[in-house]
């Protein structure tokens, strides 16, 4: 690893600068020219390459991670073989991981502790559900973004590592992190699920009193602290701790598997008990959402809507982004940008004014190919059916993102983090629809938003919105003026669906807005259903939102109906 310099590639990737170096393997921050993005890489030890045993074993177990699809587990890309080394390829997080989090010199609250510790434990229990144990559950392996959201890491490779090579003990592999390893993992016993458990009750310990529960002159002392010695109370350390959630941590930490929480659902389940019973904690009322959180603070204000043809923005609406705002949106983490066709408007008075709705009704002719709908409904139901031939929405060109044609479709590209652009196809109300588009997600990056927004009020500020992410996240939700975003799906939380297709390239995306019922469809299932009456008509339209982490979204929209609901 030591020939590795910045500047090279290594297989299809460019080598920017080392970013980290752990017990067995270094991490570096590349980029890969293909997609246009950083990425990390890990490297194994350089004689690992060498044993066909290994490389067999390591492509086996690289599949399984990568198959791994959680809004807290840290996506891998690929993983390969290149000049002798071996490597995986993940997503670049920047930020630090939850050691250095808690290293920082502050105690974590009950709130940050139990927003962490429920992502972490979240992710542990999705791997497991997959059959896929940990085996190195340790903060350095969590990282967290500038958002506190955590994405968990290196599944596996500590087995991956432990069974590699002979010129590499078993010993040096489990001694990578004695502070955080099981009685019987330390024991070199099989472990299953429980192990991990036992881990995850040591990072709780550590969050909990500060530091963890066994230290030691050496790796072994510590090692044997864990099989033999009894566990330090944690009262003893932070004599403040609620009882009922030493009782949590006690029962994580217990030697023997079989006294521990079965699994990581369980455990979490009692720790949220925990905290109510200590009655210490409220739940933090900010959201802090994965995969992405236009809602997740303050959705700050965003102006009435600009005519901003004298700017150079001939064919657009922005709300949300006059400088000095946006400036402060960005401030608070959180941005919003939104445009809005109002092409005809500026050049033809006559679309200017509303029209009345009896004149919204646009028939089409019996001759158009049907497309697919998850709603039958008869022809003459139909208010506007959009193939984008006619070049109406609203497109925009700016540093951040683009909305323009792509030859017969609408394309939306975002090159920023939690990102929300939207476009419409006019200035007309609309009540009781349904609606209809096909998205197609270009990038297949899981964790871009797309959808339908609609009751789309004058001032543009106000509306619903229907989002589904291809992970298989959803909410309807509500977006009012400069107030926070209302999740009205899962108690203010994404929420997620066996039904949406996981990683599909292009999905219909339907949405019901009736009178006090929205209803989200994907590819013609209907996904859930609130109530909400706030706004009863309204303008229609579609929007793309990058992942709070992920500075990229490319979305084309066809096919667009908007039918009435009868
Ligand atoms: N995907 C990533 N993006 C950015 N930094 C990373 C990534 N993965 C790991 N790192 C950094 O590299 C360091 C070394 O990682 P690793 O080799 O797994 O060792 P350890 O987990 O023991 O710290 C981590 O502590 C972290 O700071
Ligand atoms: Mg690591």
């Amino acid at each position: 690893m030591d020939t590795i310099r910045p500047g090279q590639m290594l297989g299809a990737y460019r080598i920017i600068s080392q970013v980290g170096q752990g017990g067995m393997a270094t991490v570096y921050k590349a980029y890969q020219p293909s997609m246009d993005r950083n990425v990390a890489i890990k490297v194994l030890p350089r004689q690992l390459a060498e044993s066909p045993e290994f490389v067999t074993r390591f492509q086996q177990e690289a599949r399984i991670i990568a198959r791994l699809e959680h809004p807290h587990i840290l996506p891998v890309f690929d993983y390969g073989e290149s000049d002798g080394v071996t490597y995986f390829i993940m997503r670049y997080l920047e930020a630090g991981t939850l050691k250095s989090k808690m290293e920082a010199g502050r105690p974590l609250s009950l709130n940050e502790i139990d927003r962490l510790f429920t992502q972490l434990a979240e992710a542990l229990g999705y791997a497991h559900s997959h059959g896929v144990i940990h085996r190195d559950l340790k903060p350095a392996n969590a990282l967290v973004d500038e958002q506190g959201n955590l994405f968990l890491t290196d599944f596996g490779i500590a087995k991956l590592l432990e069974s590699a090579s002979p010129r590499l003990t078993q010993t040096d592999a489990i001694m990578g992190t004695p502070a955080y390893i099981s009685p019987e993992q330390a024991r070199a016993q099989t472990v299953d699920q429980r192990s991990d458990i036992y881990s995850l009750g040591v990072i709780l310990y550590e969050m909990v009193t500060g530091r963890v529960p066994f230290t030691a002159d050496t790796p072994l002392a510590v090692i044997l602290m864990h099989v033999s010695d009894p566990l330090p109370l944690p009262s003893i350390l932070k004599p403040d701790i609620p009882e009922p959630i030493e009782r949590v941590i006690l029962k994580a930490l217990a030697k023997e598997p079989n006294d521990r929480y079965a699994n990581a659902t369980e455990l979490l389940a009692a720790w949220k008990r925990a905290l109510e019973d200590a009655n210490t904690v409220r739940r933090a009322p900010e959201k802090i959402l994965p995969p992405v959180s236009l809602a997740s603070s303050a959705r700050t204000s965003a102006p009435a809507p600009k005519a901003v043809a004298a700017s150079g923005r001939p064919t657009g609406w922005i709300i949300g982004c006059v400088i000095g705002v946006c400036l402060l949106l960005s401030i608070a983490g959180i941005v919003v940008f939104a445009s809005r066709s109002q092409f005809l408007s500026f050049l033809n008075p006559n679309t200017a004014t509303p029209l009345p709705p009896t004149q919204t009704l646009t028939p089409i002719p019996p001759t158009e190919t049907p497309i697919p709908t998850a709603v039958p409904t008869s022809i003459s139901d139909v208010l506007l059916k959009d193939d984008f031939s006619s070049k109406d929405w609203g497109t925009l060109n700016e540093t951040d993102d683009v909305v323009e044609y792509d030859g017969e479709a609408l394309r939306m590209k975002i090159f920023k983090k939690n990102w929300f652009v939207w476009s419409t196809p006019n200035g007309k109300t609309y009540e009781n629809i349904h609606t209809e588009v096909t998205a197609t997600n270009n990038d297949g990056e899981a964790t871009t938003a797309f959808g339908i927004m609609c009751y789309q009020q004058e001032t543009a500020s106000d509306y619903y919105y229907l989002a589904m992410t291809p992970a298989g996240e959803y909410t309807i939700a509500i977006a009012e003026g400069d107030k926070s975003d209302v999740f009205l799906t899962n108690n203010d939380q994404w929420a997620k669906s066996d039904l949406i297709k996981k990683n599909a390239s292009s999905y219909r995306v339907g949405a019901d807005c009736s009178n006090g019922t929205l209803t989200l469809y994907v590819d013609g299932q209907s996904i859930d259903s609130v109530s909400d009456s706030t706004y009863a008509n309204g303008g229609v339209g579609a929007f793309a939102w990058s992942g709070e982490n992920v500075s990229s979204a490319d979305v084309t929209f066809d096919d667009f109906t908007i039918t009435s609901l009868k």
